[in-house]
């Protein structure tokens, strides 16, 4: 079988101009643009990136972005004084502190002093609870985005085995729930599972969000399979996923490449959220 390429760009670009409109109708009736902070701490280039990334797709969308970059020795008083002007701010809707902070800095600190209502990320433990109950939310943008992509094939969700490799907060755990809520029969794989090979070769949609390179091999895969690829691996400068594309694409029905697929709709969820967030306030 040679799979269907589930275009991300392609979709995350329908969904980008959506949220434009919703974005211009949001200032016509409320006389201001909706507002994203954008808090970047340190160095990282791979974070410069993503920043940058974002801030181009907000103004792309009629999204107003407001941007402050702290060095890396900043402390965490003065992150933290920031998103609480933030919260207060009524010209910002959502706030976004991009990942990884410096050493120094308690990620889990700064990430629950941002207001629930403006947790663009939803990496809050309000945002995370609400999200798990069922109750409405701002649920993290890669699951989000993962579901989008998986509901583009045509596939229904219901009732399939969907296996997620990875438990982490930001895609792992919100990956499985949203899964759980499409009434999909959730596993969740992990490092310490025992013959993970026999475990994903009954996944009729399969998530790979290890952040190892090529992790997932084409003999893994069950015929006919959704693939979405979480991965985003950057070794000798090239960015490969957790999966093997080129086996993978020989067994599976519809595969999202690396890059191209799962990154672009992040974005996308972003703006979504941040639209949502200035609606709801
Ligand atoms: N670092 C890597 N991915 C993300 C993300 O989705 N949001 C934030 N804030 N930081 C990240």
């Amino acid at each position: 079988m040679n799979s269907k390429i589930i275009d991300g760009k392609e979709l995350a670009a329908k969904i980008r101009g959506e949220i434009k409109l919703r974005a211009e109708a949001f200032k016509a009736k409320r006389g201001r643009s909706v507002g994203l902070a954008v808090v970047l701490a340190g160095d990282d280039p791979a974070s410069k990136i993503y920043v940058r990334n974002k801030i181009a797709a907000c103004e792309e969308a009629s999204i107003r972005s407001y941007s402050y970059d702290f060095p890396e020795e900043v402390s965490e008083d003065a992150v933290t004084e920031l998103i609480d002007a933030l919260n207060k701010d009524t010209n910002v809707d959502g706030i976004l502190v991009q990942l990884p902070l410096p050493k120094h800095i308690n990620e889990k600190c700064v990430l629950e002093r941002i207001s629930p209502c403006k947790d663009v990320d939803g990496f809050h433990a309000v945002n995370a609870g609400n999200l798990l109950l069922g109750n409405k939310c701002l649920a993290a943008c890669t699951p989000q985005g993962c579901i989008e992509l998986i509901r583009s094939t045509g596939v229904t969700i219901e009732g399939k085995n969907a296996v997620v490799i990875g438990r982490s907060n930001i895609v792992g755990k919100p990956m499985a729930v949203l899964l759980l809520q499409n009434n999909a029969t959730v596993t969740v794989a992990h490092s310490k599972t025992v013959d993970l090979k026999s475990i994903t070769l009954r996944a009729d949609i399969l998530v790979a969000a290890v952040g190892i390179k090529e992790f997932v091999t084409g003999d893994m895969i069950k015929s006919g399979a959704v693939v979405i690829d979480v991965g985003m691996n950057r070794h000798d400068g090239k960015l490969y996923g957790d999966v093997n594309f080129e086996e993978a694409k020989i067994k599976a029905g519809f595969i999202t490449p690396v890059p191209g697929g799962v990154g672009p709709m992040t974005i996308a969820m972003l703006l979504r959220n941040t639209v949502t967030a200035a609606e709801n306030a």
